[in-house]
């Protein structure tokens, strides 16, 4: 059974990201796999301190919520990143937890453990699907430097209301359709 391990990092619970997350996990559900959702703001992820011993061990030494999903990473076949578009980049909380996955490369940067399929789930205002590729670009490289494979993008736009995701069929099927694949 695959394990998949989805990461919320919007403060809207039941916002657009949260929505399109949701459905990848439905979809995913449905082809059996065994799911987990962690919602980032209910997390309680201390910042890096930069203090490197993540690169030497493979493990963080600081004792937070962040323990726990480094696991369910580590088990993970699939992981799925959600994030709004927050000046342009994914919110703070999910570049804490992301500045926390040093622990996924060893030090000559080169992943400690096999590759895993990553879904990027997005959500901005702006209706211009190209405005932030940049953005989402250096993430998918920063990404896959840790050991994570991008097979699926899932972009809102124009999601300004925090019901826009939930009243698009089209992206709520291809949402769908990326965990069913799994
Ligand atoms: C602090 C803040 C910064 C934002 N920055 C951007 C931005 O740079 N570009 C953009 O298109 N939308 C921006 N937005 C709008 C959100 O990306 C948009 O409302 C998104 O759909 C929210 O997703 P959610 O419902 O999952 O929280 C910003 C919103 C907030 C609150």
């Amino acid at each position: 059974m695959k394990k998949v391990v989805a990461f919320i990092g919007s403060p809207r619970k039941d916002g657009n990201t949260a929505t399109l997350v949701k459905e990848v996990i439905r979809g995913a559900k449905d082809a059996g796999a065994e799911t987990t959702i962690f919602n980032l703001y209910d997390m309680n992820i201390k910042p890096c301190q930069g203090c490197f011993v993540c690169r030497k061990t493979g493990h963080c030494v600081m004792q937070d919520d962040f323990q726990n999903m480094f696991k369910h990473i580590i088990d993970a076949d699939v992981v799925v990143f959600g994030s709004p578009v927050y000046m342009w980049q994914v919110t703070a909380q999910m570049k804490l937890l992301w500045d926390r996955l040093c622990g996924l490369f060893d030090e000559n940067f080169k992943p400690r453990y096999d590759a895993k399929s990553l879904v990027m789930v997005y959500s901005q205002g702006n209706p211009n699907a190209q405005a932030f590729q940049t953005s989402f670009q250096t993430n998918e490289a920063v990404l896959k430097m840790l050991g994570f494979n991008v097979v699926d993008t899932i972009l809102l736009t124009g999601g300004g209301d925090p019901n826009t995701a939930a009243n698009n069929k089209e992206l709520l099927l291809k949402a769908y359709e990326a965990g069913k694949a799994f």
